[in-house]
């Protein structure tokens, strides 16, 4: 017997939910301006409570979602959200018992996987998510950044509602093509493009050849000193770029480059393997800080999540899989280039969930997670084999904050 309970919150309480996630961020609550974007995005069913004695004191929150996958499929996704119990609450198995039930309800759902970004990094493995996609910031001196190329296509700036309409549909059509992307629901554009923030001021810059828009840039100025060695200097900061085609990329690049009257152009979250750096001439006027966790992911339908990719040739291999939370995944599958099956082998390496979430999208290899003792060994050559089947050719990125 627990001292509270879990509940599928409904529409009067989910301004509650967040102003309590709010808080144990350390934020106050919205105002009403901003809760009008906010509220929108509550789908129905998908928030839980935590409840003591019918107080509200814990939250977790998932949004509708696909998650493109190696090989081209996109499948079912949960994206885990607004997670916080209050302060007066922690270490009491509150959000262990919110991970339970959500878990179970995205099985329901025939959610295949779902995604978190962790605000600390101890708190979500033992629930089965593992780090499956890193990201980079880059920071452009922009007095020292002399691109070598022009802008070869045409780049325009278009309003915020012509904007949106194209940015909506290019990323549809384009970022499923880069595995570890995310179909953004409808309320995370209206959150990031509109939402009232007197500094947040975005445009859009559309890029088009041949008649044909191929690529968006969103970007906001916060305006300072127009030179770098100030403290505070105007920063072009890119927040949405994507693109069809390597050409379209390299221009909307260059538009941001080329943007009068800014000391430095930075952008977050970015994939580690852009290469903005060989647009200029001087490549040390782009810094790069590092490479962080982007997502964390939890396999939810272990069967479904390793048949729906592809895997590359090569010698099959024997993965034993432990899952404590959702227990109906563990088992040995069998993987190879033909596709997977549950067996009743032994297996020839093991791992619990979240370590095989981490191998997923191909982000780190089966022998670095041996080498550091992430996983069982029972036959020596399996982390090889497993290495060679689950090959990416390029580097997992999400490009989604949320
Ligand atoms: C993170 C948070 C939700 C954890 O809630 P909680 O109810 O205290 O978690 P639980 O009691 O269920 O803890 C489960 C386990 O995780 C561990 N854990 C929880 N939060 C942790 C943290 N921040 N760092 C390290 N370990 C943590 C607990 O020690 C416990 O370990 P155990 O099973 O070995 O005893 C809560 O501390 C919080 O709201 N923090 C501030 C907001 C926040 O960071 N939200 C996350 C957004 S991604």
């Amino acid at each position: 017997m627990t001292d509270h309970d879990i509940r599928v919150l409904d529409d009067s309480q989910y301004r509650a939910a967040h102003t309590l996630f709010r808080s144990t961020l350390h934020h106050p609550p919205t105002n009403d301006d901003a809760w009008k974007f906010i509220r929108e995005s509550y789908e129905p069913g998908r928030a839980l409570g935590a409840f003591a004695e019918d107080e509200l004191i814990g939250t977790v929150q998932a949004f509708p979602s696909r998650m493109a996958v190696p090989g081209g499929a996109v499948v079912p996704h949960a994206a885990v959200s607004r997670v916080g119990v209050r302060s007066d609450w922690t270490r009491r198995g509150v959000l262990s018992a919110l991970q339970r039930a959500q878990l179970r309800s995205f099985v329901e759902s025939g959610d295949v996987v779902a995604t978190l970004r962790a605000t600390e990094s101890l708190i979500y493995g033992r629930f089965g998510y593992g780090v499956a996609s890193r990201y980079r910031t880059v920071r452009v001196d922009r007095s020292r950044a002399v691109p070598r190329t022009r802008i070869a296509g045409r780049v325009r700036l278009v309003d915020l509602e012509a904007g949106e309409r194209i940015a909506r549909s290019l990323y549809e059509e384009v970022a499923p093509r880069r595995v570890g992307t995310i179909g953004r629901w409808p309320a995370w554009w209206s959150m990031n493009l509109h939402r009232p923030t007197p500094e947040d001021n975005p445009r859009i810059a559309v890029r088009s050849s041949a008649g044909q828009d191929d690529g968006f840039l969103v970007y906001k100025v916060k305006p300072g000193a127009h030179d770098v060695s100030e403290k505070k200097p105007t920063t072009l900061e890119v927040v949405d770029l994507w693109a069809r085609t390597p050409e379209a990329w390299a221009d909307l690049w260059l538009f941001a480059l080329g943007v009068d009257l800014v000391a430095e152009v930075v952008a977050f979250g970015r994939p580690v393997d852009e290469p903005v750096e060989w647009l200029l001439g001087d490549r040390r006027a782009c810094k790069s800080f590092g490479e962080e966790d982007e997502t964390w992911l939890r396999l939810v339908d272990v069967p479904a999540a390793l048949g729906a990719r592809t895997y590359r040739d090569g010698v099959p291999v024997l993965i034993g899989v432990r899952d404590t939370y959702l227990p109906d995944n563990t088992g040995t599958y069998r993987v190879s280039a033909d596709g997977v099956s549950r067996v009743s082998d032994a297996p020839e390496v093991v791992l619990d969930v979240d370590t095989l979430a981490s191998t997923y999208l191909g982000d780190v290899s089966f022998s670095t997670l041996a080498a550091t003792r992430r996983l069982d060994v029972v036959e020596p050559d399996a982390p090889a084999r497993a290495d060679a089947l689950f090959a990416v050719s390029e580097t997992p990125w999400c490009g989604t904050y949320f």
